[in-house]
């Protein structure tokens, strides 16, 4: 059986850093409250005029050159986003111009699940034989679309990329999959208007109605309960246990999210990856830019394996189960 292994791995990030102390000039709101809350002390932001899609593209290219390929060499283009730079063309599109590819290009949208989402996709079209190369971009600039004056909301997200080849290999790679969504609950984490339901009107705006809404303690609860039984099933279906991972590497929402599902899973608070103070929660793009700082700061060994899980709004889940291939670096 063809099987999808990682072979580059890449990352973005804009330049502007927004420290919590910042916020607290817009919003009432302070460092230790957000630290303590949250584990955020900083998260950077896209400048004006810089797209989702322009953090997508800097990712691309870092992942194609870690992996050693050209954009010619890419059959499939998948880019997980809840961000897009618009609401057509799709953002692929838009970052396969960019970087000078040519093969088909789509977006996947499930929220801060996307990335998962988009491993199943890229993992099921080298595993059928249909791609052997794959791009899968994580990219979100979610600070776009938060309302300043909403301190529950805005001092939670920051913006960037983070982007895997995958390529067809004779070993996995990419293990068991679990993916799930529930979309009887959408008010929980939406933006509202801008789409077909409610196309944008001066009333809209004057609403609010554009900005990302959220329950936060809903979303809470719901990700402490959903994180474990998502990685579970996965182990499950790669026939491993928890004892087998060498890293559980959980979407980047909430500290006290990670504290909690290392607790539930009875994990070493230290083997569940944490970047969030430095990024806050980049939403598609937080566990490809995960993955990228433990292989770059060289805490990834050749046979490791590592759980990718997400979730987010739809409400979705997903986690996927790999087995580190690559070289050290
Ligand atoms: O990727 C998408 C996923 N999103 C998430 O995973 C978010 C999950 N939820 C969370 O991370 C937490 O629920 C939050 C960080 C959003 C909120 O933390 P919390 O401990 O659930 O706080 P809370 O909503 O219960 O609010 C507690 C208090 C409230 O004041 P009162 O009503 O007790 O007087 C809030 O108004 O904290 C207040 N508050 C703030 N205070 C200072 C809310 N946001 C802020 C803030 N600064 N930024």
């Amino acid at each position: 059986m063809t099987h999808a292994a990682i072979t580059g791995v890449g990352a973005f990030l804009p330049e502007r850093i927004v420290t919590n102390d910042d916020l607290a000039t817009m919003v009432e709101t302070s460092d230790e409250w957000i630290r303590t809350r949250t584990g955020i002390r900083e998260r950077r932001f896209v400048s004006e005029g810089e797209t989702t899609s322009d953090l997508g593209a800097g990712a691309a290219l870092a992942a194609l050159a870690d992996a050693g390929l050209e954009p010619s060499d890419i059959d499939l283009l998948v880019v997980g986003t809840s961000s897009p730079d618009m609401i057509m063309p799709s953002t692929a599109c838009l970052v396969q111009a960019k970087i000078g590819l040519t093969c088909p290009a789509f977006d996947v949208m499930a929220a801060c699940t996307s990335f998962i989402y988009a491993i199943h996709t890229a993992t099921t079209a080298i595993e059928s034989g249909r791609a052997r190369r794959v791009l899968v971009i994580g990219a979100d600039a979610l600070t776009r679309l938060v309302d300043f004056s909403d301190r529950r909301t805005c001092v939670l997200f920051g913006d960037g990329a983070g982007a895997f080849v995958l390529e067809a290999s004779e070993g996995p790679g990419v293990l068991g999959i679990d993916l799930g969504s529930d979309g009887s609950r959408p008010e929980v984490l939406q933006v509202a208007a801008g789409g077909a339901t409610m196309p944008a009107s001066i009333q809209t705006v004057e609403d609010g109605l554009h900005f990302l809404s959220m329950n936060g303690q809903e979303v809470f609860k719901f990700a402490v309960r959903t994180i474990p039984a998502t990685t579970k099933k996965a182990l499950a279906a790669s026939d491993l246990s928890i004892d087998d991972l060498t890293w559980l590497i959980p979407h980047q929402a909430n500290q006290r999210i990670l504290d909690t599902v290392a607790d539930r899973l009875k994990l070493p608070h230290e083997r569940v990856f944490s970047n969030i103070e430095l990024l806050g929660n980049t939403s598609a793009a937080s566990i490809p830019l995960a993955v990228n700082d433990l292989y770059t700061s060289g805490n990834l060994r050749q046979g490791d394996v590592l759980a990718l899980v997400g979730f987010g709004a739809g409400l979705t889940w997903g986690a996927a189960i790999v087995r580190w291939t690559k070289e050290d670096l």
